[in-house]
C-alpha cells in the first residue's frame, strides 16, 4: 500500500496511498455517479495535472476573493498563528495543491525555530511533486514529507508520524467541498490525531450576498467553467468517453438555506454519452444536469459546532478586513 517514489531532493520523501487502484475507483465513481438519477460526479476528480492547474489560474480571476481573502489573512497574521502553540512545531497540511499560502507560515515558523518538518497530503501526487521541490529548494531548514492519496484513507492509514506539536491545517475553503456530515467527519478524524498542544488551522469562506457567491463561481471570462469542464474531458482522457464539452453549460446556484454554492454542468439538449472503458451509455435529458461540487460557507456558530463535534474548541478567529473569509484555530 505505501509506495515511496524515488527520492528527487535529499529533504523530500513523497508516499503514495493507494496509488495503484486510484484509475479503478475513478472509474467505479463515475459508473456510480452518472447512472444516478441525479448524476454527478465528486469534486476530487477535478484535480488531474490539466485540472490543478486551472485551479491555480482560478486563484489569479479577481471574482474569486477567496485566495486574496486568506492571503491577506496569513500575511498579515501569520507571525501570531505560528506563535498560537508552544514550538518547535511541524505542519501537517491537507490538501495543500501549489502550496503558495502555506509558504507564508512556513516563511514564519523558520523565523522563530531553525528547522521545520512540513506533511502535506493532497489528492494530487503531480502538484505535490511539484511544490515540495520548490519548497525544500527554497528553505533550507525545510524536511518535507509529502502523502499522496484522499484526506480519508491518509489520515486512516498511520501513514503519518510526529515529533513535534503539530499544527494541522485545513485551508482554502478546501472544507467546504463536503457535505455537513463528511465535514463533521474529517474534524473529528484530524481531532482524533491530535493531541494536547497541537491545533488544527481551518481556512473557511464565509457566508455572504448571493452575487458575490455566484460570480465567484461563474466569473466572466470562463476559467471556472472550463475547470468544471474539465472533468468531461478528463473522463474522456481516462475513460475512453465520447463528451463533447462544449455541449454543456457550466451554472451555479447559491442555496442560501444551506450555505452552500452548488456548480454543475448542464446539457443543452437530448443526448447519448459513450464511456467505452466501463462499457456504460449515458443519456442526457434537454437541460439535464451533472452535480459536480458543493462549496459550503461558513459562519462561527457552524465552525464552533464543529469544533464540539470534534472534541475540539476554537482559541481564535482572524479574518480579511473586508471579513470575506476567516481563518480558525481549534484546539484539543
Ligand atoms: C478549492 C474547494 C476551495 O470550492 O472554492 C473554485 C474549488 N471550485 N472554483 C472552492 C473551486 C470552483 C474551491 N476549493
Amino acid at each position: 500500500m505505501l509506495e515511496p517514489s524515488a527520492p528527487a531532493h535529499p529533504r523530500l520523501e513523497i508516499v503514495e496511498i493507494a496509488g495503484a487502484s486510484a484509475d479503478e475507483r475513478f472509474a467505479h465513481d463515475v459508473r456510480v455517479g452518472l447512472s444516478a438519477p441525479a448524476k454527478a460526479v465528486p469534486s476530487k476528480y477535478f484535480y488531474d495535472e490539466l485540472g490543478s492547474a486551472l485551479f491555480d489560474a482560478i486563484t489569479h480571476v479577481p471574482e474569486y476573493y477567496l485566495t486574496v481573502a486568506e492571503t491577506e489573512i496569513l500575511r498579515e497574521w501569520g507571525w501570531e498563528i505560528v506563535r498560537m502553540l508552544h514550538g518547535p512545531i511541524e505542519f501537517l497540511e491537507l490538501g495543500s495543491g501549489s502550496s503558495v499560502k502555506t509558504q507564508l507560515l512556513i516563511d514564519e515558523a523558520l523565523r522563530v525555530q531553525p528547522a521545520l518538518r512540513y506533511s502535506p497530503i493532497d489528492i494530487s501526487s503531480q502538484a505535490l511533486r511539484t511544490a515540495a521541490t520548490g519548497l525544500v529548494e527554497r528553505h533550507a531548514g525545510l524536511e518535507v514529507r509529502a502523502v499522496a492519496g484522499d484526506y480519508f484513507t491518509v489520515l486512516a492509514s498511520k501513514a503519518l508520524r510526529f515529533e513535534r506539536p503539530v499544527l494541522a491545517m485545513l485551508m482554502g475553503s478546501n472544507l467546504g467541498n463536503y457535505a455537513p456530515d463528511e465535514a463533521s467527519a474529517l474534524v473529528a478524524l484530524v481531532g482524533s490525531v491530535l493531541r494536547r498542544g497541537d491545533g488544527l488551522l481551518l481556512g473557511v469562506d464565509l457566508k455572504k450576498d448571493r452575487a458575490v457567491l455566484e460570480r465567484a463561481y461563474d466569473d466572466p471570462i470562463g476559467v471556472t467553467a472550463a475547470f468544471d469542464k474539465n472533468l468531461l474531458a478528463r473522463i474522456n482522457r481516462e475513460l475512453d468517453a465520447d463528451f463533447d464539452p462544449r455541449t454543456f453549460d457550466h451554472v451555479v446556484h447559491y442555496d442560501e438555506q444551506r450555505g452552500c454554492v452548488e456548480s454543475f454542468l448542464r446539457s443543452r439538449y437530448a443526448q447519448r454519452v459513450r464511456i467505452a472503458a466501463i462499457g456504460l451509455e449515458v443519456d442526457f435529458a434537454p437541460g439535464e444536469t451533472i452535480h459536480t461540487e458543493s462549496s459550503y460557507k461558513f459562519d462561527t456558530g457552524k465552525i464552533e459546532m464543529l469544533a464540539d463535534d470534534a472534541g475540539l474548541h476554537v482559541a481564535k478567529m482572524w479574518t480579511d478586513r473586508a471579513q470575506r473569509f476567516a481563518v480558525y484555530l481549534l484546539t484539543p
